[in-house]
């Protein structure tokens, strides 16, 4: 009589990086590329889509300033991350499925240190469990901006953390808080065909990559 293999577990890869720097076409181009590679593949991102990513959506895109809602923020945060996790990421790793998140605890390191002291930040995210593999995307500021810019002239809304020096911020929190926390930094010029192969290189590098 033949047993059933055990069910292995799926991998945990989380894509970052400052807003305009492609991340959220590079997560789609790894879900992909995954599924090409035989997995099977479920796309998300933060803040989610239950009720307290909701909350986080409508706050950010609110008139309030951003000084008032920061430490509400970094809360919802928190507890958005955990519901996500246990509502969503946890149970499908367990059957086997493979989760790409756009965004994750990186973004809370970045983003809501900027206002608020780090070591708080972290306390509030320890119960989150690490990804398998975390990139970072970056692009040189100005090239960031300009892609935002575009959006904006576009129709996008502006949110909170939109204008260009907390942007500077971000970009320059992003670099230390990847290096501190061992994230792949991929460089996003380029195509984004190359970058999506810098990323599965990087992925490929680390030992991250499923086996042909
Ligand atoms: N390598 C690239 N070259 C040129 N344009 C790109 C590249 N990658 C993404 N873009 C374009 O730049 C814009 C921003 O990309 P994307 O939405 O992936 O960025 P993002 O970093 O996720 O932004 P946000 O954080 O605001 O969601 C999109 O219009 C996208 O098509
Ligand atoms: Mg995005």
């Amino acid at each position: 009589m033949r047993y059933a293999e055990p069910m292995s577990r799926g991998r945990f890869y989380v894509i970052e990086g400052a807003d305009g720097v492609g991340s959220t076409t590079q997560c789609q181009r790894l879900v992909d590329g995954l599924q090409a590679a035989g997995r099977r593949v479920h796309l998300t991102a933060e803040p989610s889509k239950g009720p307290i990513g909701l909350l986080i959506r409508g706050m950010l895109g609110g008139d309030h300033p951003r000084a008032a809602i920061h430490r509400e923020l970094a809360l919802l945060f928190a507890a958005d991350r955990l519901d996500h996790v246990g509502r969503e990421i946890e149970p499908l790793l367990a059957s086997g499925v493979d989760v790409v998140s756009d965004r994750y605890v990186l973004s809370s390191l970045v983003y809501q240190s900027l206002d608020l002291p780090y070591e708080w930040v972290r306390e509030l995210n320890k119960f989150a469990p690490a990804a398998d593999a975390t990139v970072l995307v970056t692009l040189p500021l100005d090239v960031a901006w300009a892609r935002l810019q575009a959006r904006f002239a576009a129709g996008d809304p502006r949110e909170v953390f939109d204008v260009k020096p907390t942007q500077s911020q971000v970009h320059a929190e992003y670099e230390r808080q990847a290096r501190r926390t061992c994230a792949v930094i991929v460089d996003g010029r380029g195509t984004i065909d190359e970058v999506a192969g810098r990323v599965r290189a990087a992925l490929s590098g680390t030992g991250h990559w499923p086996a042909a």
